[in-house]
């Protein structure tokens, strides 16, 4: 925003075009028109604009907004940024009311205003397609208390669980990430206008007034940090950028469990891909572009902390390269919970048939055949030496846990009865682990209940 009194040379059309922000902020003019409204309204209630003047302002910047809604409000280069094009349009509806808008308020006070309603609004937005994706997770598991999967330390079989207690280990997560967001929103739900340019103003204004308007729990108590403070925004961007992690850890899982090595699940039509050259591929680009997109989010957040790295107070122009990032991180996660939520629904379906030989193919019942030894005296480190050697020699004659006679068992320990075999099948394995938060069925059933509960 250039002043006719102060510059007698036009902008060099290069800084004209390096300078201006219009080509992405007007992603905030919603927000932007949503503060103007509420200054007016508290310029008025001061009497710093009359009544009939501030009436001639709103309806000014309803006008706007219903041009924008039709396309017809495309400011260009030449406007710089979306609250010069705003304040620029309505002068130019309104005549001299229109430069009234300004009064008080400066830029710095307006950008870090709409920028804190735009991130308000979007953690709403957010924690409600968090929400969405848990109750879809909520429905696999209750679908899924008895079926069962291996579990994995290093990527190796270790125990076989219930796969509803899987995917509540993702509800965890993205429970967390609600919280977190919820808890972002405290410190970002401080209202900054009215900070001025930097210092306050000497016009009788009612800060409170306009916090109130906006929703606001209060106004911010430092002018200097008002304009300047972008932390809700490296907040909000390392909140985000653990949703990804969450959303690339669970695609990493879905593209693992899609190869024909794991077989868990196969990849619908809908939601899968091919291969322009082999003919028999059927890809999982959904969840590898989700954890291929955690890579722009983490970049962000470390960009934004850069940006931010020794600024002098109080507001510099570097603040104007908070918008991008924060804006497509704000995209990216939303598309990219949504496109999660789809895939979980209709991408893939259960072989339950493989699933159900997993379980049986392997040595993920050891502990239970230790632990069926500790029951009967034995001290557990003895119990776990025993089974290891058992381990050893059937791998050594390729054999199973449950193909070994009971006289061979016995040749281990003179312990081990016939009913080792019922305590080393699988679904018994899963079922007697009942510890507080473990994945035995009746735990799993309890948790899934206090997982509805905190849904809501
Ligand atoms: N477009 C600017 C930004 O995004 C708005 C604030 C401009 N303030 C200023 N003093 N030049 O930060």
């Amino acid at each position: 925003m250039r002043g006719p009194g102060r510059f007698d040379q036009p902008l060099d059309p290069l800084v004209a075009a390096f300078n201006a922000s219009i080509g992405f902020d007007r992603e905030l003019l919603p927000y932007d028109l949503a503060g103007s409204r509420a200054h007016v309204r508290m310029l008025t209630k001061v009497g710093l604009v009359t009544p009939q003047e501030g009436e001639l302002l709103l309806g000014g910047l309803d006008r706007i907004e219903q041009e924008w809604q039709e396309g017809q409000f495309n400011p260009g280069v030449d406007q710089e940024d979306i609250h010069s094009a705003v304040e620029n349009h309505l002068t130019q509806q309104l005549g001299a009311v229109g430069k009234k808008l300004h009064t008080a308020r400066s830029r710095n006070d307006q950008v870090a205003t709409d920028l804190r309603l735009y991130t308000l609004d979007h953690s709403g937005r957010i924690i409600g397609h968090l929400t969405t994706l848990m109750g879809v997770l909520l429905a696999l598991a209750q679908k899924h208390v008895e079926t069962l999967i291996p579990a994995y330390t290093h990527l190796q079989r270790a125990q076989p669980v219930s796969l509803a207690h899987h995917w509540l280990a993702y509800f965890e997560m993205f429970d967390r990430d609600r919280a977190r967001l919820t808890d972002c929103i405290e410190r970002m739900n401080i209202l900054p206008l009215g900070s001025g340019a930097l210092a306050g103003t000497t016009l009788p204004i009612d800060r409170a007034y306009t916090a109130a308007l906006l929703g606001f729990r209060a106004p911010c108590e430092n002018s200097l940090d008002g304009v300047s403070d972008r932390d809700f925004v490296v907040e909000l961007l390392s909140a985000l950028s653990l949703i990804m992690a969450h959303l690339s850890r669970l695609s990493e899982e879905l593209i693992l469990w899609s190869s024909r090595e794991f077989g868990f699940i196969q990849l619908t039509d809908r939601c899968a891909t091919g291969s322009s050259l082999m003919p028999q591929k059927k890809n999982p680009d959904v969840p590898e572009l989700i954890r291929g997109k955690s890579g722009r989010v983490y970049g962000h957040l470390m960009g934004m902390l850069t940006v931010l790295k020794s600024l002098p107070l109080a507001y510099n122009k570097d603040l104007q390269e908070d918008k991008e990032p924060l804006f497509d991180t704000v995209r990216t996660v939303e598309t990219c919970l949504e496109i999660m939520t789809l895939f979980l629904t209709e991408g893939f379906t259960l072989d339950t048939a493989r699933l159900a030989q997993a379980v049986e193919e392997d040595y993920s019942n050891a502990t239970d055949a230790a632990d069926y030894l500790v029951r009967k005296g034995l001290p557990f480190r003895e119990a776990y030496y025993i089974v290891g050697a058992l381990v050893r020699s059937s791998l050594a004659n390729g054999k199973l846990l449950k193909d070994l006679s009971l006289r061979e068992w016995q040749t281990f320990h003179p312990l081990f009865e016939a009913d080792i075999y019922e305590a080393i099948s699988p679904k018994q394995v899963v079922s007697a682990r009942n510890s507080y938060g473990g994945t035995g069925f009746a735990q799993v059933r309890e948790a899934l209940a206090r997982a509805q509960a905190r849904l809501g």
